[in-house]
């Protein structure tokens, strides 16, 4: 299955809001379509933005105002903006050339995260990894098989998996509804875990790695990812073990120079407040929803690319 395409002139892609309940794909022919898919996470992860923002181009039909507010629609990974400017570079050569870039973006992701999968499973040590990660950087996040997920999904393929403990990943549930959703299609044993408990379940010794994607790294190697990254850094640290950033080269962002640059999305106080529309805090709350975090580069172990391995 995968997560986004091109299929009869549309972008065809899995509604990520309805999972793990149903599995239903929408067909978005315009560029408003996809502009609120992507705000209401309907598409979402880094790898699977860039193809997005790719074929969005295609759909725009060379409209500067459709691109620019496609291009802006989230402002953290930066892989949408990278997507949008792929494609967009080609709209002179015209829309065949354009839908070709943008495909090639596609083409591209699935590619890279096989090769991330396997190099990151090689520079794992250990027959039988507990693996720690957060939010969903699988299959759903990319094209097919992912960044963070994709190392677990080699590993368990070699016969090197004991365990994923995932992150239930407040307030989307990015991993309590789809990263369980795919290590249980892959038939990889795992265990969902409240996000305040991974860095004491680090401290306790249960966890031989922490593995997780990224929506931009900095030059300097600063990562930003989801929300309760930098604590599962942290923890990580104290516990002696490592935390591994798993990215294509096109979440490196040499324009930004640091972490400190790195816009990080706050999605408002709806999501803090309330619980799939029903209210848990009281009325007038206040709150403060960053979407993302960042890991600075000191705490990151190695950055794996489908290109090399990057020690900070
Ligand atoms: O808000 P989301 O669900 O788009 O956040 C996704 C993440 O933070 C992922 O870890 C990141 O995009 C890498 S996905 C391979």
């Amino acid at each position: 299955m995968r997560t986004i395409d091109w299929v009869d002139g549309a972008v065809e892609l899995v509604d990520q809001t309805l999972l793990p309940d149903k599995l239903v794909m929408l067909r978005i022919h315009t560029v408003a379509e996809l502009v609120d898919a992507i705000r209401r996470l309907a598409v979402r992860g880094a790898p699977a933005l860039g193809v997005a923002g790719a074929l969005g181009v295609v759909l725009a039909d060379g409209d500067p105002a459709q691109i620019a507010e496609l291009r802006a629609a989230r402002p953290t990974a930066v892989n949408l903006a990278w997507g949008v400017d792929q494609a967009a570079a080609r709209l002179p050569q015209g829309r065949e050339a354009v839908l070709a870039a943008a495909l090639k973006v596609r083409d591209d992701d699935i590619a890279a995260c096989h090769a991330m999968g396997e190099r990151g499973a090689d520079l794992l040590e250990g027959d039988r990894l507990r693996i720690m990660t957060v939010c969903n950087t699988g299959g759903l996040a990319a094209v097919e098989r992912g960044t963070a997920l994709g190392v677990v999904q080699t590993l368990h393929e070699r016969g090197r998996l004991a365990e994923v403990l995932a992150l239930e990943t407040r307030p989307l549930l990015q991993g309590a509804r789809l990263t369980t959703w795919e290590l249980a299609r892959m038939g990889a044993p795992h265990r969902l875990v409240a996000d305040s408990a991974g860095p004491y379940l680090l401290a306790k010794g249960g966890v031989d790695a922490v593995l997780i994607g990224a929506d931009r790294i900095a030059a300097n190697g600063d990562t930003a990812n989801k929300i309760g990254s930098y604590a599962l850094a942290l923890g990580a640290e104290r516990a002696g073990v490592p935390f591994v950033v798993i990215a294509p080269e096109s979440t490196i962002d040499p324009g930004t120079p640091s972490g400190e640059h790195i816009a990080i999305e706050d999605r408002g106080d709806d999501e803090i407040v309330s619980f799939r529309g029903v209210r848990v805090a009281p009325e007038g709350t206040r709150a403060l929803n960053p979407a993302f975090d960042v890991t600075p580069h000191d705490l990151i172990s190695a950055i794996v690319t489908e290109q090399r391995v990057i020690r900070p």
